[in-house]
This record gives structure tokens, sequence and C-alpha cells, in this order.
């Protein structure tokens, strides 16, 4: 999709409205991962040595109304701290005469945070007068936020009918990083999906079949694909009324020619818990009264054998219930590989959602994938191959 980027747009004197998604973890007023900020930060800081003054804004939370535990107060210090230690001014509204006011007397160099844009319904409403007030505080209007991009919201939407607008660096790193994988990837292209519930994932499952040469399918979502191929999966996570819609998945693989791969041997315990006596069974041999928590050592083998058979990798979503040991080692034994084979040149690897970014985290390989993106129901979205609203404004 052509979209403008910073590269199209003159910005010296100029105010510019970046939308960035500081929806950031906070633990006592502390953020805790700093992920989000530090990498929208090259965006306003690219704006700010060209000329402009910045006037970032966010949505934080889903609160209902103002709501002090939700204040993007707690955000300036870390947005300065990724700027290089520039200050960061913050606005108690994001609307009205007062920020209008600040608005209006910035200067070239500097920036102004506003507060959580989610205080006003109006901003999820897609609301064209709110969007009208946003669009009152600056000139240009610059979306860094892709993992917001799926929401019609007021300052993902309205606002790019409104001003001048471009992608930020962030927004544009992420979508050249989705086309590379899915729009034009060197082949073969093999996706991971893992995640605990097939009906979830079902739109993304039917588009990954249609474009992928190979689906490798982990987490609590392959015992409901085990199960429909007639093994007792015990007291596993398991969807038994989705078990036609599993065998469903599996024939229109077959007919796209997209091989499917499922776990061939398995780790199990009486209970999800840390500390959990856990044992490595085949297939055939899960106890009825244990869990399958995690994929086994012959299987992180399998998977990796495929990925090194192939060119790109998409993954979304970890293989076993890697937040208690020792049920992230398939997780992190196939990350590890995919890393290596990353680094070693053969293969393009890009992973996303939630859970995924964390299990990488663990696993100690965030930074040696090609691409990991900051984004959950967007990046989902994205794969699913739906529209996302935030992106096509921009075109
Ligand atoms: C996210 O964290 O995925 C984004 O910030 C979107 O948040 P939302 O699901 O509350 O819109």
């Amino acid at each position: 999709m052509a979209f403008k980027t910073l590269d199209d747009i003159d910005v010296r004197g100029k105010r510019v409205f970046v939308r960035a998604d500081l929806n950031v973890p906070v633990k006592n007023g502390v953020v805790t991962d700093l992920t989000r900020i530090e990498r929208t930060a090259r965006t306003i800081s690219e704006l700010l040595d060209g000329g402009a003054a910045v006037v970032v804004a966010s949505h934080f939370g889903r609160p209902k109304g103002r709501d002090p535990e939700m204040s993007l107060r707690p955000v300036a210090e870390p947005l300065s701290a990724a700027l290089g230690g520039r200050a960061v001014a913050f606005a108690e509204d994001c609307v009205g005469p007062a920020v209008e006011a600040t608005a209006k007397g910035l200067r070239p160099g500097d920036v102004l945070l506003l507060e959580n844009l989610r205080y006003h319904p109006e901003e999820e409403a897609n609301d064209p007068a709110f969007a009208d007030a946003l669009c009152r505080l600056a000139d240009v209007y610059v979306n860094d936020a892709f993992s917001t991009a799926h929401r019609a919201h007021a300052s993902t939407e309205a606002m790019a009918h409104r001003l001048p607008c471009a992608a930020g660096r962030l927004m544009q790193a992420e979508l050249d990083a989705l086309a590379a994988v899915l729009e034009r990837p060197s082949r073969p292209v093999v996706a991971i999906v893992g995640g605990s519930k097939v009906s979830t994932k079902l739109d993304l499952l039917g588009n990954l079949v249609e474009k992928v040469d190979i689906l490798v399918i982990g987490g609590a979502m392959a015992n409901t694909f085990l199960a429909a191929q007639g093994y007792a999966v015990g007291k596993s996570l398991c969807e038994h009324d989705m078990l036609d819609t599993a065998r469903k998945v599996l024939k229109i693989a077959e007919e796209k020619d997209c091989e499917v791969v499922l776990p061939v041997d398995v780790v199990v315990a009486p209970a999800f818990a840390e500390g959990a006596p856990a044992t490595t069974v085949a297939l055939d041999a899960v106890p009825a009264d244990q869990m399958i928590l995690d994929i086994g050592p012959v299987s992180v083998r399998t998977v990796v054998n495929r990925l090194a058979e192939s060119r790109t990798l998409l993954w979304n979503g970890p293989f076993g219930a890697f937040e208690v040991k020792p049920f992230d080692a398939g997780t992190s034994g196939v990350a590890r590989g995919a890393a290596d084979l990353t680094e070693k040149g053969v293969l393009v690897s890009v992973a996303g959602g939630g859970d995924t970014v964390a299990a990488l985290v663990n696993a100690g390989v965030v930074d040696a994938l090609t691409y990991v993106s900051t984004a959950g129901g967007a990046f989902l979205e994205w794969l699913e191959g739906k529209s996302l609203p935030g992106v096509a404004a921009l075109g």
C-alpha cells in the first residue's frame, strides 16, 4: 500500500501531531517495559531534528472517562530519556482552550505530551468534532501507532483525513516487515501459530493456509488438532466442540498444498504449576489424568528442521505454557533455532503478538530475529488479511 513517510513531508517550523502507542505496562507509577516508547522516540527525534515542534498523543488502557490510574503522566519522564534528555512538557488534557494555547506557543524542538486520549469517549467514537479539536493542535499528522491501527478512532482514522499526513518510522518499519513476509516473501514461507484457542484464531488459520507453504501449530490449540486426529489428550486444554473445525482447516490446508506440522511428542504434567513433575511422552501415551503443557524435544528438532528448509518465518503464539518453567523449553528451543538461522542469513523471521514477544524475551532472542512487532491485536488482524483503518487512512 502506498503511503507517505517522513521522507515526503517538510516539517520545518511546523507543529507535528504524532499519534504514538504509549499503552505501556506501568506498575506503581513506573513504566516497566520501555520498548514502545523507545521505538517511537526515533520518529519524534527525527521530526525535532528536522525543525518541528512535536505534540505526542496516545491512549492508555481502556478508561471509562477521566481516571487518574490511567494517566499518561508517568510516561513523560521515560519519553524524555528516550529522546536523549529533551524536555517533555505534559498537558493535563488532550483537547480544549488550555492545551490549544500551549500548542500555539510551541517552538521548534519543543515536545508536548497530551493526557490520555480515551478520557474522552469521542476518541473511540471516531467523533468528527473531537478530531477537529485535536487537529487544532498541529499542522501535520504523523501516525506511528501500528499497534492501534486496527481501531477506527478519532486519533487513528479521522485525523488522517483532516491534516497532511504521513506514517512515522515505527509504523513504516512494521508495515515493511509485514509486507516482506506475506506480500513478497522468499519461499518457502513457514508460519508458526500458537496460543490457546482455535476459536480465536480461525480467521488467521484460514488466511495463512492460503498464503504459506508450511503451517506449524503449537500451544493448546495443537491439542484440539491432535484430538481431531483421534489422540487422547487427557486433562489438556482442548476445545472439544471445535474438532470438526480443526478437521476442516486440515482439509483446506491439504487442498491448498500447505503442509501442517503438529507436535510429535509432548511434555505432560498432572497440573499447570511451577515444579509440577513433567515428563515427555509420545502422542499416543498422554495419561488420562495429566495435561499437555509443552512440545517435546523431538518436536522442537522437527520444527527447527522445517525452519532450516524455509526462507521466511512468521511467528504468532508460543508453543507451551512458557510463563512457568520448564514448560518454556519448547518455545525457547524453537526460538533459539529461529534466531540462529536468522543470524546465518538463512531465514527472514518476523514475530508479533503480545504473548509471542514475552516468550521471545524469555528465550533471550528478541533482538536476534529480523523483526519483532510491538503490536498485539493489530498484528493479528493484519495476519487475518483484514484492512486496518489506521493504515488505510494514510493511503
Ligand atoms: C495494544 O496494546 O494492543 C494497543 O495499544 C491497543 O489497545 P486496545 O486493545 O485497548 O485498543
